[in-house]
């Protein structure tokens, strides 16, 4: 197996939705040629209407020359599944990457008719954000060619995509993979195939405190939203992201969490997020969310109390930071991997841990600590590790 650069490595995508079109649109920019494959045709249809579209403002944005969107779009073909449900459009494939529905059973099946159609040298991916990759790649006789290749939302705007060995993935096959998404100008960082891997578990706290402090009553939505932007740095509250990302994808992610973390209290669901995708209130896709985006809507005002803006930033940026540090202590990744997935995966203004070193550790675990003896629950507890950053000085992550 040798994936090289450009036009030798033919790049296969299952599913045309949302995030299948996307990676391929980058994969076609780099120079492969690339296959889409879905079971709808109308997927279909809406993915290769996406890519002329968007090589159309590309264009007219003069972020591309004419030829050069030209030779995208022409790398790119769409087949559908045949009716007997075999996948032969990718027979010649170098590297598939799967992106249909985050269902186990679904993308088990369709390894194992993916794994029936290719050649022996080719690598299987899977883009699924929540499902263990090992458990995906069961389904193949070689699960040593299977590993995650996690991209963000839309794949051809964000830079990060998280590498995800399985338990038996082959390193050769990690390395190559890694090399070959670095050439495509992304960020990749390694993480480990443990729930959420990096970005759906570390940022979990900034939706979870946020609503903590809302459901308390503490602040409103608006407030909390100000905070985080106008105090922390952040580029958006939590509740216009979570309208922005959908209630309902937000709630599912974070519940998917949850139940695989074995019921943690530090990721528990929001009832009040749950109510909202109860009503349908999905956030911006369905005019209303935590705000109201219906036409002449007024939005509520933020309460612009400083000390009580700082006060939030600090209680869900000592979360976060607890998170990234407990991220650490478990191998998930590596503190320099952690940090880079918050900056380019979820926009943070700086990477956890570096903010968690320009703070002190030692003042981090005194907001911890005091959150865990008012509420006595075992959601503020601080992380063993930072116990032992908070001692140190420096600071070393790995002890
Ligand atoms: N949307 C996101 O923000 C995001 C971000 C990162 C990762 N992901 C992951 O990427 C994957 C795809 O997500 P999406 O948002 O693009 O979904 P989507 O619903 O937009 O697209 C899924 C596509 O897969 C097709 N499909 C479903 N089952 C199939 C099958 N058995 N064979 C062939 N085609 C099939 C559907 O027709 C559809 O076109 C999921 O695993 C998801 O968790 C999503």
């Amino acid at each position: 197996m040798h994936l090289a650069r450009g036009a030798a490595t033919r790049v296969g995508v299952l599913g045309a939705g949302a995030m299948g079109a996307g990676i391929a649109q980058v994969a076609a920019a780099n120079g492969h040629p690339v296959v889409v494959v879905d079971a709808s045709s109308e997927a279909l249809d809406r993915a290769r209407t996406g890519l002329d579209h968007a090589m159309r403002r590309a264009v007219e944005k003069s972020r591309l020359d004419e030829r050069s969107a030209t030779a995208i779009r022409a790398n790119v073909r769409f087949s559908a599944v045949s009716d007997s449900g075999s996948m032969e459009a990718f027979a010649d494939c170098d590297l598939v990457i799967e992106a249909i529905k985050e269902q186990l059973d679904v993308k088990r099946d369709a390894f194992a008719r993916l794994e029936a159609v290719v050649g022996a040298e080719c690598v299987l991916a899977t883009n699924t954000s929540s499902l263990p990759v090992a458990g995906i790649a069961s389904a193949c006789r070689r699960p040593e060619r299977v590993l995650g290749v996690h991209f963000f939302n839309p794949a051809p705007v964000m830079p990060l995509v998280e590498i995800v060995p399985g338990l038996g993935t082959a390193a050769d096959v990690t390395t190559q993979v890694r090399a070959l998404v670095d050439s495509w100008q992304k960020t990749t960082v390694l993480a480990s195939d443990t729930p959420g891997f990096i970005v759906n578990r570390v940022a979990r706290p900034f939706y979870g405190e946020g609503l903590r402090i809302h459901d308390e009553g503490i602040a409103d939505a608006p407030t909390i939203d100000w905070a985080m932007c106008e105090l922390g740095g952040f580029r958006m509250g939590p509740f216009s992201l979570m309208d922005l990302i959908g209630n309902d994808v937000n709630f599912a992610v974070t519940s998917t969490v949850f139940h695989a973390f074995y019921y943690d209290r530090r990721y528990t669901p929001s009832i009040t997020q749950q109510r909202l995708v109860e009503a349908g209130r999905l956030g911006r896709k369905t005019g209303l969310g935590f705000y109201d985006y219906r036409e002449g809507a007024v939005q509520p005002k933020p309460s612009t109390d400083r000390a009580l803006g700082q006060e939030i930033v600090d209680r869900i940026l000592a979360l976060l930071i607890n998170e990234a540090v407990e991220a650490v202590l478990w191998r998930v990744a590596s503190p320099a991997d952690i940090d880079l997935a918050v900056t380019k995966g979820v926009n943070y203004p700086k990477g956890l841990l570096a903010w968690g070193k320009e703070l002190g550790f030692e003042r981090v675990l005194t907001r911890m600590t005091a959150l865990q003896q008012e509420y006595g629950e075992d959601r503020y507890r601080p992380s063993a590790l930072l116990r032992r950053l908070a001692r140190q000085d420096p600071p070393k992550f790995y002890t």
